[in-house]
């Protein structure tokens, strides 16, 4: 059987399958499902420095092969989850990566201090969020603010950062050779894509806050495409994600430049899915003859 292990700028994934922030909790919930310690590692849902309730509802709507969502990061805050969700993440055999969302650089600073000093094993900085200071600009939207909130980032952690990458933009790889200049040590990528969807009979947006992010296997070939530019871009190892529901999804994820991968809106769909897609991506490798999944990263043969 291929060696699973996947290394993540310096941090060591039993396999490349983890699952993506704010489709899976703190890990709680999937424990009923299957053991979370088959996993490669667990992006937490999106911290904030006070707790949030996040958006009103409607905040979910189902579209073509996806979903449209508003959720708007609601958590108990980086306290409470370094009090209660961590310790219980840490009784699984997991990777844990903690997910951070700021209103100033000095939010995110904050966090990632507080975050390497209670143990987690990396962090994943959300750039998709709005830059205060800014008036209201997302940070992965703009390479110089995309720069400034890694670099703080960095200055305040004391594990490897990795900052996730917003598709809501012209050109991707502007964005990761910024972050990259500033200190990433990897990037995760793609968050999902702006969308909107109407109920004709009322004509009203689904969602109360009208538009939202889309995920689920619609963005998968947006996604493979992004992760394929941002590897031919930047040196440092990609987390990719974007509707993945297979294990061929993720062997195409892989191929494209991604070192491991995450399942985001697929397990609302199935529970099961992270483990499936695992299952089907070592039958993969063993039908190819692989001796380490490694080998799939970046092993695309462009035309
Ligand atoms: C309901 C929901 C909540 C999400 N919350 C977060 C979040 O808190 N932080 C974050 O960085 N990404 C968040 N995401 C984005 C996912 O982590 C992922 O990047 C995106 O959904 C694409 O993957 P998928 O198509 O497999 O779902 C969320 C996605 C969904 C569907």
């Amino acid at each position: 059987m291929a060696d699973m292990r996947v290394n993540l700028c310096g941090v060591e994934l039993k396999n490349p399958v983890t699952v993506a922030s704010g489709t899976f909790g703190f890990g709680r919930e999937y424990g009923a499902f299957f053991d979370i310690s088959r996993l490669g590692g667990i992006s937490v849902k999106g911290l904030t420095p006070l707790p949030r309730n996040g958006n009103p509802s409607p905040r979910i709507a189902e579209t073509p092969m996806g979903m449209l969502n508003s959720v708007g990061l609601q958590n108990p805050g980086v306290d409470a989850f370094i009090a209660h969700e961590l310790p219980e993440l840490r009784r699984h055999d997991i990777t844990v990566i903690a997910n951070i969302s700021g209103n100033t650089p000095e939010e995110y600073g904050e966090m990632c201090e507080k975050l390497s000093a209670a143990g987690v094993d990396m962090i994943e900085v959300n750039i998709s969020c709005p830059n205060v200071k800014a008036g209201g600009l997302a940070y992965g939207t703009r390479p110089e603010l995309a720069a400034e909130v890694t670099a703080v980032a960095k200055a305040h952690s004391a594990v490897p950062v990795m900052v996730k990458l917003s598709p809501n933009v012209t050109d991707v790889t502007e964005i990761a050779r910024a972050v990259e200049g500033a200190g990433a040590d990897a990037v995760s990528l793609i968050n999902t894509l702006r969308g909107m969807v109407i109920d004709v009979k009322t004509r009203r947006p689904i969602l109360k806050m009208n538009t939202g992010g889309l995920s689920g296997p619609a963005v998968l070939p947006v996604a493979v495409r992004m992760v394929w530019e941002v590897h031919n871009a930047v040196k440092v190892p990609i987390l990719g994600m974007g509707g993945i529901s297979s294990g061929s999804d993720a062997a195409q994820m892989m191929l494209a430049g991604a070192s491991a991968v995450a399942v985001g809106a697929a397990t609302f769909a199935d529970p099961f899915a992270p483990v499936r897609v695992l299952e089907e991506l070592e039958a993969i490798c063993d039908a190819q003859g692989l001796k380490s999944v490694t080998e799939l990263t970046g092993a695309v043969q462009p035309w």
